[in-house]
C-alpha cells in the first residue's frame, strides 16, 4: 500500500449541512457519556460523503471538533482506513481489484482500459467524471475480474464491457450492476454442472411407479420452499 498523504491542495474551510448535523447528533447519542469518540469512523464516512467522496483536511479538524477530539487522532484514522480517500475523486470513483484471482482473469488488462478512458491511477478525469485506484481483494472473487464504483458491485469484466460501462458511466447513462455476463450470483458461467436431473426437483410417483424422494430427503434444496 502506497503512503496515505493528505491533498497538496485543500479547500479553505468545512461545515457539516444541517441535515448532517442532526444526523451527528443521533450519532453521538448511541455513545455513554465520554466515549463520543466512538463515533469517529461513521462521521468522517459522512464528511467523505458530503465532501464529493474525499476527505478534506478542514473536514477531518471539524469531525474532531465535534468529538471534542485532538485532530492529529482523527488524522490518525483517516490515513489508515483505505476507504478514506484523502484526494480529491472522479464522480464515479472506480476501486478496480488487482488481487490474485482478479489479477489471474484479466485486472491487468482492466487497468490498460482505466488508463485509456481515464487517465493515471489517482487522477480525475479531466471533465471530474472518473478516478480510478486499484485496490486489494473485495471480496467478490467468484466472480472475478472486478471492481467497485461508487457503492455497487461491477463483476465478471471484460476490456470490452468495461470500457462501455465506464463510456455509460461518464455519459450518465443507465448501467446494470453486479455480473456484467449475464450469470445470476456465482452461478457457473457455463450453466450448470452438477444436480442438472430435473427429477431431483419434482415429487409424486416416478415413471417406474416408484415415489420420488423429496428433495429434502436426497439432500437437495425444494426450489418451491
Ligand atoms: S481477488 Fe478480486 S475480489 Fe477477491
Amino acid at each position: 500500500m502506497s503512503v496515505r498523504r493528505l491533498a497538496a491542495v485543500q479547500p479553505e474551510s468545512f461545515a457539516f449541512t444541517a441535515e448532517n448535523e442532526a444526523w451527528i447528533v443521533q450519532q453521538i447519542a448511541k455513545y455513554p457519556e465520554g466515549r463520543q469518540a466512538s463515533a469517529v469512523v461513521p462521521l468522517l464516512w459522512k464528511a467523505q460523503e458530503q465532501a464529493g467522496g474525499w476527505l478534506p483536511e478542514p473536514a477531518i479538524r471539524a469531525v474532531a471538533d465535534r468529538l471534542s477530539m485532538e485532530s492529529i487522532r482523527v488524522l490518525e484514522i483517516a490515513t489508515f482506513y483505505t476507504m478514506f480517500n484523502l484526494e480529491p475523486v472522479g464522480r464515479h470513483f472506480v476501486q478496480l481489484c488487482g488481487t490474485t484471482h482478479c489479477m489471474m482473469r484479466g485486472s491487468e488488462e482492466l487497468k490498460d482500459v482505466c488508463r485509456s478512458k481515464i487517465g493515471p491511477e489517482r487522477h480525475v478525469s479531466a471533465d471530474g467524471a472518473l478516478s480510478w485506484l486499484e485496490v486489494e481483494c473485495l471480496g467478490a472473487c467468484a466472480n472475478a475480474p472486478m471492481a467497485q464504483i461508487n457503492y455497487d458491485y461491477y463483476e465478471d469484466l471484460t476490456p470490452d464491457n468495461f470500457a462501455k460501462l465506464l463510456d455509460d458511466l461518464r455519459a450518465d447513462r443507465p448501467v446494470k450492476t453486479g455480473s456484467q455476463v449475464g450469470r445470476q450470483g456465482s452461478s457457473p458461467e457455463l450453466g450448470l454442472t452438477s444436480l442438472t436431473d430435473p427429477s431431483l426437483y419434482t415429487r409424486g410417483p416416478s415413471a417406474g411407479g416408484a415415489t420420488a424422494e423429496a428433495p429434502a430427503a436426497a439432500g437437495v434444496r425444494d426450489p418451491e420452499e
